[in-house]
């Protein structure tokens, strides 16, 4: 099946298959045609050029896109899309004064998260989880990653990961599954690290890599939860099993996390909310993604990451949501990368460069996913009529989506 989006006013992101992300000052260059062409066969981009050389031959379906502009649907490489109920009394906590920390050393947090997964059924795990996944599709993502890390049991870990490869089999989006089970210790292992470690990598992953349930390994390195060295630890045991690192690290303290993950050549380093010299200095020497997530900042009201200071430097940067139901209950890109051009002075160009192609690379697919680039994944967000693309992080409350394809499909 073809189908030809024509009069494109501009398509962005076009990219040569050789580019897996982009850094630094390049961050500013978003390659672009205007007036321009899209065809698309079957799940693939089969071509792309200026109107004056579009193709005039049939096509199955035909999409004008007149004063609109054509950009890759988003990459959202760090979610928690995965959980159950919500944590809306600790928004209401929060307001009322209390901080993320108080919340969580009284039960609150990743632990109450943590109850409500193991008390719930896989099915209707997957019930409440879809919805979510249905919303970010409409909102233009068109690949996440999804992580576990609210079951801390066997059995809750398990659970989350089947659900998360069961929504990778029932819809068309790209999933990418993290296995998170080292994101706080269970209360009966408070005192006791070794013992819940012993589990994560004698009990929990033996049983991932048999189900094949994850791609990635992930834990959350910082005061009070994994130490750097139980971080290693952990990075250690999943490449064992062939699992790369994406970790949490520098959410709220600096503990030399990100050296030990560049170490050990994690793929993404997640959060960033505080950064040092230091940390800049060992990224600059790595392939590992720093990705920022603003939407957590906003809500939680802590530091945004200092985006300039690190693109300035000649680093990449990927922006993802961290849709969870504690820190930041929406998985809207949009939104996202609006918050990056207000309030982290990221230009839109740098904002999208962040959010569709290195999005991917910080996911492992910018092979098929991230640009238009012949041959990749026909995955597309048309706007609604706009002066130009400066006006969808400006308008930031709008819905500026007419139509999202995912893999050659229009989303309904
Ligand atoms: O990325 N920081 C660690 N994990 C999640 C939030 C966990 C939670 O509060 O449920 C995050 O922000
Ligand atoms: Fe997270």
């Amino acid at each position: 099946m073809k189908t030809l989006i024509t009069n494109i006013q501009e398509l962005l992101q076009i990219r040569d298959a050789s580019i897996q992300k982009v850094s630094g000052s390049d961050m500013k260059q978003l390659p672009s045609i205007k007036n321009a062409y899209l065809l698309i066969e079957d799940d693939c981009i089969l071509d792309f050029g200026s109107m004056e050389n579009c193709p005039i031959n049939e096509v199955d379906v035909n999409i004008d896109a007149t004063g609109k502009v054509v950009l890759p649907t988003w990459c959202d490489s760090h979610t928690h899309i995965v959980y159950a109920g919500n944590r809306i009394l600790e928004f209401v906590d929060r307001i009322n004064g209390l901080s993320y920390e108080e919340i969580a050393n009284r039960g609150g947090g990743i632990l109450n998260s943590a109850k409500k997964i193991n008390e719930i059924s896989e099915k209707e795990l997957f019930q409440q989880s879809k919805v979510r996944l249905e919303e970010i599709m409409q909102q233009g993502t068109g690949a996440v990653e999804i992580k576990s890390g609210y079951g801390l049991t066997v059995e809750g870990e398990i659970k989350m990961l089947r659900v998360i490869k069961k929504l990778a089999q029932n819809y068309p989006i790209k999933i990418k599954s993290t296995f998170l089970g080292a994101h706080a210790f269970p209360v009966d292992y408070k005192e006791n690290h070794s013992g819940y470690i012993d589990i994560i990598i004698n009990e929990m992953l033996p049983k991932i890599a048999q189900e094949n349930l994850a791609d990635y390994i992930d834990a959350f390195c910082e005061t009070g939860y994994f130490s750097v060295q139980e971080t290693e630890q952990i990075m250690e045991a999943g490449k064992k099993y062939g699992l790369q690192a994406k970790i949490h690290v520098n959410q709220f303290n600096a503990i030399n996390g990100i050296n030990a993950c560049v170490k050990h050549n994690a793929l993404s380093v997640d959060h960033l909310e505080v950064v040092t010299d230091e940390d800049i200095a060992a990224l600059k020497k790595s392939d590992t993604m720093p990705v920022a997530l603003p939407s957590c900042s906003y809500f939680i009201s802590i530091p945004y990451t200092p985006a300039r200071k690190m693109i300035d430097a000649g680093l990449p940067l990927a922006l993802a949501t961290d849709f969870n139901p504690g820190t930041t209950p929406s998985g809207n890109m949009n939104f996202v990368v609006a918050t990056a051009c207000i309030k982290m002075k990221m230009t839109p160009e740098e904002a999208i460069n962040a959010a569709t192609i290195n999005g991917a690379y910080a996911m492992g697919i910018a092979e098929t996913h991230g640009s238009i680039t012949i041959g990749k994944k026909a995955n597309v967000i048309i706007s609604k009529e706009v002066t130009s693309f400066y006006q969808l992080p400006y308008a930031f409350g709008s819905n500026l989506i007419d139509t999202v394809l995912i893999e050659g499909k229009i989303i309904q």
